[in-house]
């Protein structure tokens, strides 16, 4: 995928306790560093200050391209990202496309969650 801004957008919380030695027994800046290498060619990859719901550190949303966000596709919250598996399988899944284009790897419904609509809206306008 060339178009830029028909990618998806993958938001990485790097706040007060996503990415900080709070949340041990993880190397946070591998963790970015393997999302932007693995999505270069196909998403954006972003950090952003606290999302306002750190006891689910490390926090990453990922966001529908507008195709995906035309069939169907909404952003995903997922906490508690705190293992390289996990990372490795939001970067295949936004690599292929995404919300709404490709499946999510079912083990990603155990970081699922949903934030308050306050907490929606700083992320997702
Ligand atoms: S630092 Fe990530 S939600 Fe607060």
């Amino acid at each position: 995928m060339s178009d830029r801004a028909a990618r998806p957008t993958v938001t990485v919380c790097r706040g007060c306790c996503c990415g900080t030695p709070k949340v041990p027994r993880l190397d946070h800046a591998a963790q970015l560093r393997e999302l932007r290498a693995a999505l270069a060619d196909s998403a954006h990859v972003r950090a952003v200050d606290c999302l306002d719901v750190c006891e689910r550190a490390n926090v990453i949303v990922v966001q529908p391209s507008p195709d995906g966000r035309r069939a169907g596709g909404r952003p995903v919250w997922l906490g508690l990202v705190n293992d390289r598996d996990a990372t490795a399988d939001i970067a295949t899944w936004t690599g292929a496309g995404g919300p709404g284009l490709a499946e999510p790897p079912g083990v990603l419904d155990l970081y699922a969650f949903q934030p308050s609509r306050r907490v929606r809206e700083a992320v997702e306008d």
